[in-house]
């Protein structure tokens, strides 16, 4: 009954064999609501009237794994191919702006390291005259306990370390109070809102990019199916669509186009 409710809730599929992890991630909530067991934890979730409990079975379910950069190849992408195409239909007055959704954004390693990176890319090539403004990044996930973490913009020694070059932590983070913060202009390109990815996608408006990465694999293949149609349905023509590097799609996906530059791939709408 707790793996449908979790499934129905946020797509999540843990299969029979893997219902230890029922377990193991929701037995603390027992003692924090000291409940008598399973059965009145189910009892007060399914029953929608304690937002709180849901919302901690959510946080412990949901695998929150991310760091900085993750697989390179969107963002050696973004640099190297999108980047320069965007500046230039901006500058011939072809687009206003760009907007890029981070559609599972965990404690916000993903739409940071946008942000960084087009930062980056607008001061290392002297373009004085497009700044980040132009650069709309919205970031989601269904889980506020890590959105609470992503939007204070602070990472502790290990966080800070997993993928991130010496020269980025250099130029956009201080530290301070044993964390390491990232500088308010980067904070500040990001805007932060739960979303499930569940429910539709029509209200966030549409995109040019959207990463979309390590999340799909947790739901099953008619979720996947599901959620890829919103995505192409939020998506303009011509945009463009980021997976996880081992995540796979079918070459020959009706939806989406994949294309293939070195080693790297990503996928345009159809
Ligand atoms: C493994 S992290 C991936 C983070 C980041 N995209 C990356 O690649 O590093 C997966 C994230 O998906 C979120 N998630 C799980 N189910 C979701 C849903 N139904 N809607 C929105 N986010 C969800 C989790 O809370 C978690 O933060």
């Amino acid at each position: 009954l707790i793996a449908k409710y979790i499934k129905d809730h946020c797509g999540i599929e843990i299969p029979q064999e893997k219902s230890y992890l029922i377990e193991n991630r929701l037995s603390r909530l027992l003692s924090d609501f000291n409940l008598s067991g399973f059965e009145e934890l189910y009892a007060r979730i399914a029953g929608h009237r304690d937002k709180d409990i849901e919302e901690k079975v959510i946080d412990a379910i949901t695998t929150n794994e991310t760091f900085w950069f993750r697989d390179q190849s969107p963002w050696d992408i973004l640099e190297n191919k999108l980047l320069p195409g965007y500046i230039d239909e901006i500058r011939k007055g072809k687009r206003t702006k760009v907007r890029i959704w981070s559609a599972a954004c965990s404690t916000g390693q993903e739409p940071y390291s946008t942000a960084m990176c087009i930062d980056n890319y607008l001061t290392m090539k002297g373009i004085h005259d497009i700044d980040s403004s132009k650069f709309e990044i919205l970031a989601t996930d269904i889980s506020n306990n890590v959105l609470k973490t992503a939007r204070a913009g602070q990472y502790d020694n290990i966080s800070v370390m997993r993928g991130l070059d010496e020269s980025y932590r250099q130029k956009y983070f201080t530290y301070s109070g044993g964390f390491w913060k990232l500088s308010d202009g980067i904070v500040s390109a990001v805007r932060f809102q739960q979303f499930n990815l569940l429910n539709s996608a029509l209200l966030l408006g549409k995109f040019d990019i959207v990463f979309c990465r390590y999340v799909l694999i947790y739901f099953s293949e008619g979720l996947k199916r599901n959620i890829l149609e919103k995505i192409h349905t939020v998506l303009e023509d011509g945009g463009v669509l980021f997976i996880g590097n081992s995540e796979l799609m079918a070459e020959s996906h009706h939806l989406f186009q994949k294309v293939k530059e070195d080693s790297n791939i990503y996928y345009i709408k159809r």
